[in-house]
């Protein structure tokens, strides 16, 4: 297995390229089943789940065409309406293909994801919502058995806010027939991106961006090109690399307007900002100011972002207290920042992180993708060598990270499976 070998300290000056957002490309993806026309995609990141997309919608039947960031899908010919156990566990995503398959073929088996590393992550939602459009759904071993002949428009609430949620049943809306109402809609940036690639194929969406989302149904959408938003995550974490290692960079082919609770928390450490449409300026010269939050959904401080602001709050001057309110089980980076000397203390949803001056390198494992980010940041911010191990989460979610940072000066270096 792949590990990232950090020796810490370097201050980072540059600049990088933002890639496109993985939370929006996965959807986005699964959109294509909704046609059997082509839809052209651009600025999609070469990630681990993206592969698993790709093949996952592959053993369906979709044709795909991946070059560079480029990627072109045709649905003409579907041939397996089922989203197995293998791919599904690997990554949770799979649940996006139950919304499109049933609109548009009346049918659609997908195997139930089952828990994962940051908390239960029920579909329940998901569900419901289709129930509420006329499906039939069963759970049959360990499968989510769906049927509808044309699936009806109807008012449904979610119970809580949920991404994936949202999407499913969007892209369901857009082929049932007659007016759908969510409400309690999410608010992410990569919902309204889902949407605008869905009106440019045809649908009839309204609201997105807001929490009443109104969909009209039509009987059939058409090809569309479409490019990814820029991940505001990923630039979320360079910025957080800066903010605890110090230095000055400018991201590229950023997306500032959908950070704003990234933006504030990050000059409320002590970074300064500056923004113009599509990059980020920041720089860090001094130490971080201890900068408490918690996580909500969009436009509140993402979940997502948590671990590695935390790990800048582990370098920080003063105290911050952290509640993360949207998973139950977020916190496993804690005991290994702990290993690095991080001092952090966790009562049920909330961490208390007590800055130190310095961090210490060390051996740390990476158990989910963003757990994964804080250890690098922490790494580059710590004195000495820090071995980031099961690199595979940060894979999934981050386009060439130990290259992009070692573009800014970074003392990164990935060591394969043979090298180690
Ligand atoms: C998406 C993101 C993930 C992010 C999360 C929260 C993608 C591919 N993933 O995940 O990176 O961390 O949003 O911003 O976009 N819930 C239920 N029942 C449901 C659905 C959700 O109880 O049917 C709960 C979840 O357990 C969780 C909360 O609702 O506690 C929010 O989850 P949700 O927004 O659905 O997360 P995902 O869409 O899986």
């Amino acid at each position: 297995m792949d590990k990232l070998l950090i020796t810490g300290g370097n201050r980072l000056k540059g600049e990088i390229t933002v890639s496109g957002a993985k939370n929006a490309a996965l959807p986005i993806l699964c959109a294509s089943l909704l046609t059997a026309d082509t839809i052209t995609l651009d600025n999609v990141p070469n990630l681990k789940d993206i592969g698993t997309t790709l093949r996952l919608l592959g053993q369906m039947g979709v044709q795909s065409e991946h070059s560079n960031n480029t990627v072109q899908l045709s649905a003409a010919q579907v041939s397996s309406l089922e989203a197995p156990y293998e791919l599904v566990k690997t990554m949770r995503a799979s649940i996006l293909v139950l919304g499109p398959l049933l609109t548009r073929f009346g049918e659609a088996r997908v195997s139930l994801p089952g828990g994962c590393a940051i908390g239960q992550r029920p579909v329940d939602q998901h569900i419901k919502g289709l129930e509420a459009m006329g499906a039939d759904i069963k759970i049959e071993h360990g499968f989510v058995v769906a049927k509808a002949k044309r699936l009806k428009g109807a008012s449904i609430r979610t119970d809580m806010v949920t991404v994936t949620g949202t999407e499913n049943l969007m892209m369901a809306a857009v082929l049932a027939e007659g007016r759908t109402t969510l409400e309690n809609a999410a608010r992410e940036p990569e919902i309204s991106d889902l949407a605008e690639l869905l009106n440019k194929m045809g649908a009839r969406i309204q609201g997105h961006g807001g929490d009443r989302i109104i969909i009209d149904g039509v009987d059939s959408l058409h090809g569309a090109s479409h490019r990814v938003i820029a991940d505001r995550i990923e630039a979320g974490t360079f910025l957080c690399a800066v903010g605890a290692a110090g230095g000055e960079i400018v991201l590229r082919n950023a997306a500032p307007e959908t950070m704003g609770a990234i933006l504030d928390k990050l000059q409320e450490a002590g970074l300064a900002i500056e923004c113009g449409s599509d990059w980020i300026r920041c720089s860090m010269h001094k130490r971080p100011r201890a900068t408490g939050f918690r996580t909500s959904e969009y436009p509140g401080f993402p979940t997502d972002m948590q671990a590695q602001l935390m790990a800048l709050n582990t370098v920080a001057d003063g105290t911050a207290v952290i509640v993360e309110n949207i998973f139950e089980n977020r916190y496993m980076h804690v005991q290994e920042l702990g290993r690095m000397g991080a001092s952090i203390d966790i009562d049920g949803h909330t961490a208390v992180v007590t800055g130190v001056p310095q961090l210490s390198g060390a051996t740390v494992m990476a158990t989910d993708l963003r757990a994964s980010a804080s250890l690098v940041i922490a790494g580059l911010a710590a004195y000495g060598d820090t071995t980031v191990e099961r690199i595979y989460h940060l894979d999934r979610g981050y386009e060439r990270m130990e290259e992009k940072l070692r573009s800014v000066g970074a003392n990164i270096q990935r060591l394969t499976r043979e090298a180690a």
